[in-house]
């Protein structure tokens, strides 16, 4: 616009120029240079003069925008994911973990203290992009093995959704969620760009899951990661597209981090620190410290491009630990791929510098994983979060504080299924094991039942504290979770009413559940490749 402002201007005064210089050539030349200086001066201010004005209204007008509409720009959104990270794994529930950098984040920024995922990782990671329940998305059991399933393509997913609100949009780590066609991969659901593996698990430093090879820079094999370590790697992009990142550009940075999942595996530097303990638990918690490490550096690189003023930053463990592979939810009942607290009660924070009324604070709201799309939506400033999903929109009660949204939440429906309403969780089925028609169980349980339904204390605390629980003795157990966090008292013969008003809603629920995405398992001729290609099936 300024350039045709300018064009104009200019056009109009080399129309008048030789007129006006016409009668003067005669005259002495002297006079000519004098008056054409003058001229080229007026032009000059009038061109000059012009663009000002020009911007001076286009920022009024600019201002006038703000204020009419109230919406500040878009905030960048920084979502960390942790991967089998168990409730006493962070130095804010265990001061023997060293993790300076999450707890100063989240020890300034809300903690969510409440916030519920599901028992494993495709079905958390599934609701995290859709805003749904796994039992709505058909991804509730076990979890996505080689690609054998997907997330179906008739969702519309959290960063296509930020996409179309102008954000730029990347993928760091691991996806999960699907590749048996390039439609069900990061770049084609949304993401400008992917950096990291699409199955659930793999070797930390050669990438390779079995004979498989599965890293990725967008729809390419990446074969370049000189077998450094995932969690720095994925630090390298993250601060790479950091540093790169226009600021005027609202960015999502999506960064599911590797790190804790098994396999053991970090530099001796940070097992060295947790040297006094077992080999397991010394690895497993070395690991943390690397990732808490590469989140510092994030967080610097955030600063130093301007970023950190306007951010959104989340943190979240997909599910909890696993005690066979070193991680705890001591105190809390229950392990990773179990209904029990232990295995659904996330650590979560939020950190913002200047969009948190409540900053330095712990929230007792109820908050599922499903809610994160409705309310990273509702943050980028969408009119649309009042959408017809499972997710609720929980933007004005972190940022502002405002009046709780949840009441109720589904741990999962599988075989075996649980829900809390309000402060009581009523549990269907055995909540250590994974029962019903879509067998078999994976091996999550460590020792064992008795493991996956007791208290487990990490040694670090002290394994005299572990105990061993029984499953709930009968079809329903119910716990008042706000007077037994823990699940230590199934008072379901105490309360038979407020166990048929909890069945009740359970299957409300139940009702609305889809059946299992079907399996397309990777062909032979895919397997043969040994190295992780999408593209076997057609949708
Ligand atoms: C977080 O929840 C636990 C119960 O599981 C409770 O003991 C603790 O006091 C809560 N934290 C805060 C600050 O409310
Ligand atoms: C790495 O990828 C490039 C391009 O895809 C290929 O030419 C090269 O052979 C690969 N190297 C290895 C070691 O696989
Ligand atoms: C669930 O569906 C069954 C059978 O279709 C029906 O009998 C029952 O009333 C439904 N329950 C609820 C809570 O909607």
């Amino acid at each position: 616009m300024s350039q045709d402002t300018r064009d104009a201007r200019s056009g109009n005064a080399k129309k008048h120029v030789p007129t006006l210089l016409k009668p003067y050539q005669e005259e002495n030349t002297m006079k000519l240079k004098i008056q054409t200086l003058f001229v080229v001066i007026t032009v000059v201010s009038l061109v000059v003069t012009a663009v000002i004005l020009y911007s001076f209204n286009k920022q009024l007008h600019f201002f006038a925008l703000r204020l009419s509409s109230r919406s500040p720009s878009p905030p960048h959104i920084v979502f960390i994911v942790a991967d089998d990270l168990g409730w006493s794994d962070v130095s804010w529930h265990n001061p023997n973990m060293i993790t300076p950098n999450l707890e100063k984040l989240a020890r300034s920024g809300l903690i969510l203290n409440y916030s519920y995922v599901a028992p494993r990782c495709s079905p958390t990671r599934a609701s995290l992009m859709t805003g749904y329940y796994p039992h709505r998305i058909g991804l509730q059991y076990q979890v996505i093995n080689h690609g054998d399933r997907s997330l179906p393509l008739s969702f519309d997913i959290l960063p296509r959704k930020l996409k179309n609100l102008v954000y730029a949009t990347h993928i760091v780590g691991k996806w999960h969620l699907g590749l048996c066609s390039w439609k069900h991969t990061p770049t084609f659901r949304g993401f400008d760009s992917f950096f990291g593996y699409y199955s659930g698990r793999e070797d930390y430093y050669t990438h390779k899951i079995g004979k498989i090879y599965d890293f990725n820079f967008n729809t390419k094999v990446y074969n370049d990661t000189q077998q450094q370590y995932s969690t720095f790697l994925f630090r390298d992009r993250a601060v790479d597209i950091i540093q790169q990142h226009n600021p005027s550009v609202p960015l999502f940075l999506y960064l599911p981090f590797q790190a804790v999942h098994g396999t053991l595996q970090v530099p001796p530097k940070y097992s060295n620190m947790y040297s006094h303990l077992n080999r397991n638990r010394a690895t497993y918690s070395g690991m943390v410290t690397a990732m808490d490490e590469a989140i510092g550096d994030v967080v610097s690189a955030l600063e130093k491009r301007g970023l950190s003023d306007n951010l959104l930053l989340v943190f979240l463990s997909d599910n909890g630990g696993r005690p066979l592979k070193g991680g705890y939810n001591w105190p809390l009942r229950g392990i990773k791929n179990t209904l029990w607290e232990g295995g659904t009660r996330a650590v979560n924070f939020v950190y913002s510098k200047t969009l948190l009324k409540d900053s330095s604070s712990v929230s007792n709201h109820l908050m599922n994983a499903a809610d994160w799309l409705p309310t990273f939506l509702a943050a980028a400033g969408s009119k649309h979060v009042d959408l017809d999903i499972d997710g609720v929109n929980q933007w004005d009660v972190i940022s502002k504080g405002a009046q709780p949204v949840r009441s109720e939440h589904v741990y999962n429906i599988e075989g075996r299924a649980a829900i809390r309403v309000g402060k009581y969780k009523l549990i269907k089925g055995d909540p250590g094991f994974q029962l019903g028609e879509h067998q078999p169980v994976f091996d999550f349980i460590g020792r064992g039942r008795r493991t996956a339904n007791g208290w487990i204390a990490p040694e670090d605390i002290g394994s005299e504290k572990t105990r061993f629980g029984k499953p709930i003795a009968k079809r329903y157990g119910l716990f008042n979770l706000h007077e037994d966090p823990l699940e230590e008292h199934d008072i379901s013969e105490d309360f038979p009413d407020i166990v048929e008003k909890l069945i009740g809603r359970l299957h409300h629920h139940m009702n609305l559940s889809v059946p299992y995405v079907k399996s397309t398992p990777m062909t032979k001729e895919y397997s043969r490749l040994n190295v992780m290609i999408p593209g076997w099936c057609d949708e």
